[in-house]
């Protein structure tokens, strides 16, 4: 790699978004190809499925303001995985009803053709049920909440984020929940009918850290548990201590047997939820949290934005490869052998990992790799990497970054402001890049 271009800058390619009139249309800081909502605030990913040839996304959303506040869900689908309509709202609180403070986290699933989605009612945190036809009008279960409160003897800090799923003739929930003073764990239920539910045990157990007083930041609550099959494994993952812990292991007779465990995302990546697309492939997304003040966010008038589709598979020795679908290979523009675009671009960087690097944009470093730590970093996010070479794979989309490192690291950092052509600190063995084309004229926000 010549020294010569290695420190040059270079100008962006792409034209800003041509819609006049919308502020939040023309904010660089949008992703254009990451999903998002219009405007105001996004969390957590919320029952995404594949129904009738198409996906369907819901997101906790506020639809008043930039911040956190009594939660809806919203709702957006694609036939693709990458152009995105936005649709009306799918969940609101009922005042009066089990969920009249906010409609939490939860799942969907399909019962005689027909989708459920099984949620957290606050306060008190309970979990709820309701129907729909066609996943736009939700008819909520006369009988919520369906399951009142924790089991008889467990003190929980928490008890939301319902996961279910088919297990032969029955249902299976697992919820979010921890034990006071111990530990982060997921409760088991069953049931044959989505109503009524029987608690089994708890599946697994964390151990809660000594330093942070809120129960999640220290592990003695787990939230947003997902389970499914990957090769002829089972993948668990819940969100606690600021992070996305996973395990992969076995499922047999309602026992889960770990046998390897990890970070599934990290850095702003948070709360993450997957989708059984067709029984072919399952696909992820995690939301990625703003890292920056929350009078920001309020004065940009949007916060929060969805990761990639990420889809899970296991190598040759049954470890989790993570990479994101192939369909954003459709998106890319002429390949370039040098980093030419510094935004709504994929770059391909490929480092011996012995010296350090760094990938700059108007000066800000947007990827840093210490050679001496094996860190890898992106804006305020790390995530640690093994010694040896690096193949990563940088999607840059606004402020969002999302870095895949050798097919299993994926790291999820937010850099705002300056779009002033890229540069590098250090040689790459190799790299390569393309433009990619923004799925939608306005940032998403229409
Ligand atoms: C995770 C979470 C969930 C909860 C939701 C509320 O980010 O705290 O546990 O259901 O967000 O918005």
């Amino acid at each position: 790699m010549s020294q010569g271009w290695t420190r040059r800058s270079f100008l962006t390619a792409l034209p800003l978004p041509l819609l006049a009139g919308s502020g939040l249309a023309q904010d660089a800081d949008r992703p254009q190809y990451h999903f998002l909502p219009p405007s105001n605030w996004m969390n957590d990913p919320n029952a995404p499925i594949w129904f009738k040839g198409e996906y369907h996304l819901f997101y906790q959303y506020n639809p008043k303001a930039a911040q956190w506040d009594t939660m809806h869900w919203g709702h957006a689908t694609s036939s693709d995985l990458l152009h995105w309509k936005h649709l009306p709202i799918a969940l609101a609180p009922t005042p009066g009803g089990s969920d009249k403070d906010g409609c939490f986290t939860g799942c969907m699933v399909v019962d005689g053709g027909k989708p459920v989605i099984v949620y957290t009612g606050v306060n008190p945190e309970v979990q709820c049920v309701a129907r729909s036809e066609d996943l736009l009008t939700w008819t909520k279960e006369p009988n919520n909440p369906v399951i009142a409160g924790p089991p008889a003897g467990v003190d929980t800090p928490g008890f939301r984020d319902p996961h279910v799923w088919r297990e032969g003739n029955e249902w299976r929930l697992l919820v979010g929940a921890g034990f006071r003073g111990k530990g982060g764990t997921v409760l088991l239920y069953k049931s044959n009918d989505l109503v009524k539910w029987t608690y089994l045990k708890p599946m697994l157990i964390g151990q809660k850290l000594s330093g942070p007083a809120d129960p999640v930041a220290s592990g003695e609550m787990w939230e947003c548990p997902d389970f499914f099959p990957v090769g002829n494994k089972w993948l668990l993952y819940v969100s606690t201590q600021g992070k996305v812990l996973y395990w992969l292991g076995t499922w047999k007779d309602d026992v889960f047997t770990p046998e390897s465990d990890g970070v599934l995302v990290h850095g702003a990546g948070y709360a993450p939820k997957s989708c059984d697309a067709s029984g072919k492939r399952r696909i992820i997304w995690a939301w990625l949290r703003e890292q920056r003040s929350k009078a920001d966010q309020l004065r940009a008038g949007w916060s929060g934005s969805m990761s990639l589709a990420v889809v899970p598979t296991l190598d040759g020795d049954g470890k989790l490869l993570l990479n994101p679908a192939a369909e954003y290979d459709g998106l890319r523009g002429k390949r370039m052998r040098e980093a030419a675009h510094d935004d709504c671009c994929e770059i391909h960087i490929k480092l011996d990992g012995m010296k350090p690097f760094g990938l700059l944009r108007g000066g800000q470093e947007v990827l840093g790799f210490d050679p001496e730590s094996h860190v890898l970093s992106v804006g305020r996010s790390e995530a640690p990497v093994p010694p040896g070479r690096l193949d990563l794979r940088i999607f840059l989309d606004g402020s969002v970054v999302e870095v895949f490192a050798n097919r299993r690291v994926w790291l999820t950092g937010r850099v705002y402001g300056e779009r002033r052509g890229l540069s590098l600190r250090g040689d790459p063995r190799s790299i390569q890049s393309w433009p990619l084309t923004p799925v939608s004229r306005d940032r998403l926000t229409t």
